[in-house]
């Protein structure tokens, strides 16, 4: 009970990004549902936006002086992060040479961090030592990798009438995720040359070529090896909750909500 300010704070933040990124990848559909500001306009969404950033802070007021003075830092410090990924993301839509090192390091800061804060928050309030805080810290920043690897992903395979979103939503927006660098890593060269003229062209790619690029995506072994990035990142996590010292029980809860949040890929 104690730590639900913090996690309806997180909530909100992660819910008011969502607004704001759908504007910045000029996504339709969110949850199955018209994005904000196609439901209403772009003025809207943003306004809305910050004013669910304001109230993000506004819960953490729930807490007193001590514990407000220590979550929040841990919190702005993961914002301001998640804002630089962002930008990161859409900087690399134009740049060509992005390895998979930037785009770890992008994903890092774009999602990994907030599950991370979210778990060292709990932590915290918890009255964890800080050896335990950095674990769950850590514990999180898998799984919000093996997250976003998996979001990218689905963003390509997913079935479009369980996702909620628009499919080859990041290929239109000419992403550079996994996907794409690892297909360029794997493609035969006539296919890495019509990757890569494709994602620098600047009118929109057609239905079908869209198509093409995730039949490469898959030909190339690109797919697999996103898949198997997926469960690597997850079975650190879940070594990490191996090692945290406590109730069994307790781990079940964290080891449980780990699986339901890889579970999308079926
Ligand atoms: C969004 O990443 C990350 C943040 C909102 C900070 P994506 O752009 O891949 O997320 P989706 O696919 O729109 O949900
Ligand atoms: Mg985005
Ligand atoms: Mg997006
Ligand atoms: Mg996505």
């Amino acid at each position: 009970k104690k730590a639900l300010p913090a996690a309806l704070s997180l909530e909100v933040f992660h819910n008011f990004s969502l607004v704001h990124d759908d504007i910045m990848d000029e996504a339709p559909i969110r949850r199955g549902k018209p994005s904000v500001h196609t439901k209403w306009d772009i003025n809207t969404a943003i306004l809305s936006g910050d004013v669910m950033l304001i109230a993000a802070y506004q819960l953490l007021e729930a807490y007193d002086a001590a514990m407000f003075r220590t979550l929040v830092p841990l919190f702005t410090r993961t914002a301001r992060e998640v804002c630089e990924g962002q930008q990161y993301d859409m900087d690399f839509e134009k740049l060509e040479s992005v390895s998979l090192d930037d785009y770890l390091h992008m994903i890092r800061l774009k999602t990994a961090v907030l599950i991370g804060a979210a778990m060292q928050m709990g932590a915290i309030i918890a009255g964890e030592s800080k050896t335990v805080q950095d674990q769950c810290y850590d514990i999180g920043l898998n799984l919000g990798l093996a997250f976003q690897l998996q979001d990218d992903y689905l963003d390509a395979f997913a079935d479009p009438s369980k996702f909620g979103k628009q499919v080859g939503g990041d290929i239109i927006e000419k992403k550079k995720t996994y996907l794409y660098l690892r297909a360029l890593e794997r493609s035969n060269e006539i296919d890495r040359q019509r990757l890569i003229g494709w994602y620098q062209q600047t009118a929109p790619l057609r239905p079908e070529e869209v198509q093409t690029v995730i039949d490469i995506f898959k030909n190339s072994g690109a797919a697999q090896d996103n898949l198997i990035a997926v469960r690597d990142y997850t079975q650190k996590a879940f070594e990490g909750i191996g090692l945290l010292e406590g109730d069994s029980g307790n781990k079940k809860i964290l080891l449980s909500f780990a699986e339901e949040l890889m579970g999308r890929i079926q």
